[in-house]
């Protein structure tokens, strides 16, 4: 066993290296420029360790679909710089000619997604937005990791209030294309599930998606005034959502992975903002968001219970957990330590710092809070794999409330320390 895992590793280092040859022509028409040698380099140092990682804990088929992401998402860096991406997908189209409906929480849920619609115009983008005020800070100074550094007390309030601009526009631009995984996402399951009713309410959520994706970029372009790049790992765990084949694998990946922890995000900014056109625009995406998580349960607890074997579950255990690593690693904010911090600590540093930090703390208590007990009630928790998520610190809404469980009071509550 240790002797085939050695045996993996060593074919992803040749791997990298070969690709690191080879590979490098061929992203030429997506990004802007061609990476470097030296940033090929950079990336392989930065990254390899957490690949490597992976590849210990996952088996070959696994490995073989996380790759291909990887190999482009953080070595290669595809997205870096390129205006735009084009990503395989290898699902089946599925068409139903009897069109019988015969779940009825599912379409229960369908039409109060038609009767909860509303449009991005009717909110008040009058309002004046001003992110760089420094006598009504647009989120509290404790949230940026740089606050318990030496050099935060050197900074001048303008500078300060720079760095709050920053933090803001980071996490929404990430939310922005997690948004637009979502649209994509929602579109393939449209084609993919194999019962009507799961067809017509993911045509709801096709529609939530676009006007996500349509307030968040309008937010980021009118009133914050800044964008970032899509972050490594959300690149990776897109494109591998939308290369994998198996319907269910897309909708653990999007619907309770992306879309619990999406909510968990929107919940928190929503708490710590002072700005009353975001707190509003977040409450009703967040409402939005709760009914795509709870589509996820209705579609897989049956199938999970009834229709997939012992390793095929373990399977789906093993996948949510690297999805949950992935997320988790999002949020490490690796865009902000470039533009600001680089020159102070090192990348280890930083993300032992980001880690402790009380962004990060809030971060994966409002994201985990509204994950863990969906994976429970889907039997993806078995005693297994639990002591790896214990081991992260992440286990402590083992016994929570799904979405469907919590009052909209509950939901938009913050989570505390
Ligand atoms: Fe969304
Ligand atoms: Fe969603």
């Amino acid at each position: 066993m240790v002797a085939a895992l050695r045996k993996v590793n060593c074919a992803i280092d040749s791997l990298f290296v070969i690709g690191i040859h080879t590979l490098s022509s061929s992203i030429q028409s997506n990004r802007s420029s061609t990476p470097s040698l030296a940033e090929l380099i950079v990336s392989v140092k930065k990254t390899l360790p957490m690949v490597s990682d992976t590849a210990g804990r996952l088996n070959l088929s696994q490995l073989k679909s996380f790759l291909g992401p990887a190999f482009k998402g953080l070595i290669l860096q595809t997205s870096r710089g390129a205006a735009s991406t084009t990503m395989k997908t290898a699902h089946d189209v599925h068409f139903d000619w009897t069109y019988e409906r015969e779940n009825t929480s599912m379409t229960k849920l369908y039409n109060a997604a038609l009767s909860s619609q509303w449009n991005a115009i009717d909110l008040d983008w009058s309002a004046e937005v001003d992110p760089l005020s420094i006598s009504r800070p647009i989120i509290p100074d404790a949230y940026c990791p740089g606050i318990v550094l030496p050099q935060w007390a050197l900074l001048s309030d303008k500078e300060k209030a720079k760095h709050r601009q920053a933090l803001l526009s980071w996490m929404l631009s990430q939310i922005l294309h997690g948004e637009q995984g979502a649209l994509y996402g929602a579109c393939q399951v449209v084609q993919a599930v194999p019962w009507l009713d799961g067809k017509l309410f993911g045509s709801t959520q096709v529609l939530d998606e676009g006007r996500h994706v349509e307030v968040f970029h309008r937010y980021l372009s009118e009133k914050l005034g800044r964008k970032y790049e899509i972050n490594e790992n959300l690149y990776v765990l897109s494109e591998f959502l939308v290369n994998d084949s198996r319907w269910d694998v897309k909708f653990l990946g999007m619907q309770i992975m992306i879309e619990g922890f999406g909510l968990g995000a929107f919940t928190m900014i929503q708490n710590i903002v002072d700005e009353p056109l975001l707190k509003n625009l977040l409450k009703l995406i967040i409402a939005d968001e709760a009914r795509h998580v709870h589509y996820g349960m209705l579609a897989l607890q049956n199938f999970y219970r009834t229709e997939l074997s012992e390793k095929e579950l373990r399977e789906r255990e093993d996948l949510a957990f690297e999805i949950s690593l992935l997320l988790q690693r999002r949020f490490l904010a690796h865009e902000i330590y470039d533009e600001y911090w680089g020159n102070y600590l090192s990348l280890k540093q930083w993300d032992k710092f980001v880690q402790e930090s009380q962004l990060m703390r809030i971060f994966r208590k409002s994201m985990f809070r509204l994950v863990i007990p969906h994976l429970k009630k889907l039997g993806l928790l078995s005693a297994r794999i639990q002591p790896r998520y214990r081991e992260l610190g992440l286990l402590d809404y083992l016994d929570g409330k799904t979405v469907y469980e919590m009052s909209e009071q509950e939901l938009l509550s913050p989570v505390g320390n």
